[in-house]
């Protein structure tokens, strides 16, 4: 990892009209992806992080905020003016099966993003192929094939294929290895890791629990409820959580050590988390949060930095 910005993202918001109101899928988010970095992104199901990927790589329009990317501002890019930066930056989906056409083969899969953006032709674009199956580990004799006719981690190999095809520098990796055997896990994650060092990609990796990512980011955000709660590095935050919501989701890991797993305290989140068509006025986690104050229900607290490089939205960390 650099010290070099690669996407820098500034009160970013998105919002959903819905018939009860406004969803607010993603409120006032900021954070920096550094080159060569992987940024493991967590939080409960609905929480916004596929909203959040989605909205990076403008597949979905910002309703606020600003994108920069490499400098670039383009937050405001039309689809046209965002086709040479789309080849820069890339997603690889939680579901291979259902992101990859079921009539392709898996040549044409691989070839499509290569036709559209016109950059490889005939034996050139056959020799491509051959290069990006050779890198994500799979046979030449996949290319006849369709999707139905590989394995969950084949398929999922295959996306990654096609997401590198036009060699971009930043992957949004939404939940790529949740839908794929335990056993099948471990070599995808590999895979990522071996293309980041082979590569230099710099990677959004978003997971449900804080597990997953803890193998694989040099850094972490923890988000709830369209808010990103606590971001700080992997060490700091595995060994010193500050947010209240990410001591409880590390206390929902299990430790395999029997002794050590049955002394240590855990933290059971009570309820659910609100709907984000009518979050709590105060502090977007304060309806389950065990140490809430009466500030908390009605005082938003400010995202900062709470220790060096460590950064929270919390009222606890207000006390002087
Ligand atoms: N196109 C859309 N229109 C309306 N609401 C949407 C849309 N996409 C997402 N949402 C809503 O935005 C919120 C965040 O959804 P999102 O898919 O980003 O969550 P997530 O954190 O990725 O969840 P999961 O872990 O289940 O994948 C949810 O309340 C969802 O219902
Ligand atoms: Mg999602």
């Amino acid at each position: 990892m650099t010290e070099k910005p690669l996407l820098q993202v500034k009160n970013l918001k998105k919002y959903f009209p819905s018939g009860k109101g406004t969803l607010k899928a993603i409120d006032d988010v900021s954070f920096t992806i550094y080159e060569g970095e992987t940024l493991g992104l967590v939080g409960e199901s609905g929480c916004g992080k596929s909203t959040l990927g989605k909205v990076l790589l403008k597949l979905e329009e910002p309703t606020g905020g600003e994108i920069h990317f490499q400098d670039i501002n383009i937050t405001n890019m039309n689809p046209q003016e965002m086709k040479k930066i789309r080849r820069q930056m890339q997603i690889i989906f939680q579901d291979p099966y259902a992101s990859l056409n079921p009539r392709m083969t898996i040549s044409d899969i691989i070839a499509e993003p290569l036709e559209i953006h016109k950059v490889a032709f005939g034996n050139e674009k056959m020799a491509r192929i051959d290069e990006l199956l050779n890198i994500v580990g799979l046979s030449r004799s996949t290319k006849s094939r369709f999707p139905h006719e590989l394995s969950g981690g084949q398929r999922q190999r295959v996306g990654i294929a096609r997401s590198l095809s036009l060699n971009p520098r930043f992957l949004v990796c939404d939940e790529p290895i949740s839908a794929l055997d335990v056993s099948v896990q471990a070599q995808i994650i590999n895979l990522l890791k071996k293309l980041q060092k082979d590569i230099g990609l710099t990677y959004l990796f978003i997971a449900h629990d804080l597990g997953v990512v803890k193998y694989l980011s040099s850094r972490v955000a923890v988000m709830y409820l369209g808010k990103i709660v606590e971001l700080a590095s992997s060490n700091d935050l595995y060994s010193s959580p500050m947010h209240p919501y990410t001591q409880a989701l590390l206390s929902a890991i299990p430790i395999p050590d029997p002794h050590l797993e049955k002394s240590r305290k855990k933290v059971i989140l009570q309820g659910e988390m609100p709907s984000p068509i009518t979050p709590p006025k105060g502090c977007v986690f304060c309806t389950r949060c065990p140490s809430a104050r009466k500030e908390c229900f009605e005082v938003r607290p400010i995202f900062k930095e709470v220790a060096p490089q460590h950064f929270a939205a919390c009222h606890l960390y207000n006390l002087p």
